[in-house]
């Protein structure tokens, strides 16, 4: 037992090695050149993020090349060629969806370029953290959906009709929104999931999708949006079918944007998980660390807040 133990230790420092070996390096530099490849730029959230990024590119005197995949994965994987092809040195990729983006991390890897993957993850079984990319950088979005969760089930005392209101299908914020939700509402048997769609993450198909729902389910008592701007858009539907949203139909999403806040503090809203999207400050000095060698954790996970009425009216100037 006692030769066991240091003969374990030493493969697992060997697999750690391993790993870090395979990344590409990067050289420590005065300025550098960056590449950030937005999914899309179809709300609030959205904005902020690449608003964060360049900030603090801006900041620190380095030349971002910004992309925007416009809604679609295929665009966004021609983009991180574009980055490649235009020799940046490190990339900051928010993947739109987790499979088809994880090649082109591994693409960027074989060109040498080290990859950083922001706010949504790609497909493990495809690229790895801390072997074909340095880090992932983002919120839990289990945990966002059990505390979505836990919140309906104290403010409909365990019994609701719930419509749920899905993200950009093959994300990873829709599917782990989903699975983070549907666990917590297991045990409470009251609550019911009558129905759940995609609402793409824009506030104009969560009311589509919400007035269509409305149809076929009139006695929904409760909705589950898994962001804000499908929430709004919900609540819309709801009022235009002369239901009273807060009190007929009682509603909780993702995000914490300023329109989120203020139907909070209006009364339409019930609750909101923060979903934190200024990645720019965490995102490159990240990037820094790993230029001067340090080790960086696999996964570095925010921290978000939780609004409802106790503090919305007081976080309201310093959203998005
Ligand atoms: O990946 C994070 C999600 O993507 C945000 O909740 C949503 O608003 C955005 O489009």
């Amino acid at each position: 037992m006692k030769r066991f133990i240091p003969i374990a230790l030493a493969a697992l420092a060997f697999s750690a090695l391993a790993a870090d070996a395979g990344l590409p390096k990067l050289a420590k530099k005065a300025t550098y050149k960056i590449g950030f490849a937005q999914t899309e730029t179809n709300n609030p959230w959205r904005l902020a993020l690449t608003a964060s990024m360049q900030g603090e590119a801006k900041k620190r005197g380095w030349k971002l090349v910004y992309t925007n995949g416009n809604g679609s994965a295929a665009k966004q994987v021609s983009d991180v060629d574009s980055l490649i092809a235009q020799k940046v040195d490190a990339i900051f990729l928010s993947p739109r969806e987790e499979k088809p983006l994880a090649p082109a991390v591994l693409k960027a890897k074989k060109a040498g370029i080290p990859v950083f993957v922001i706010d949504r993850n790609v497909d493990q079984s495809i690229a790895k953290a801390g072997r074909d990319y340095v880090t992932f950088i983002g919120s839990d979005f289990i945990l966002e959906g059990q505390r979505a969760a836990d919140w309906l089930i104290k403010a409909t005392k365990g019994t609701a009709k719930i419509i749920e209101l899905e993200g950009s299908l093959g994300s990873s914020p829709a599917n782990d929104r989903k699975t983070g939700f549907d666990e917590r509402i297991k045990g409470t048997p009251g609550l019911e999931i009558v129905a759940s769609q995609t609402g793409n993450f824009t506030r104009d198909e969560g009311r589509q999708v919400m007035e269509a729902l409305l149809q076929a389910h009139p006695d929904v008592t409760a909705v589950y949006a898994h962001n804000d701007e499908m929430a709004l858009g919900a609540i819309t539907a709801l009022e235009a079918a002369g239901k009273v949203p807060g009190k007929d139909v009682i509603i909780v999403s993702i995000d914490g944007e300023k329109d989120a806040l203020q139907a909070i503090i209006d009364g339409k809203l019930g609750a909101t998980v923060e979903c934190n999207p200024r990645f720019g400050p965490k995102a490159m000095t990240a990037m820094v660390d790993y230029a001067n060698g340090k080790k960086i954790a696999i996964k570095l996970t925010n921290d978000d807040r939780f609004f409802d009425i106790s503090n919305a009216k007081a976080s309201l100037a310093s959203s998005y």
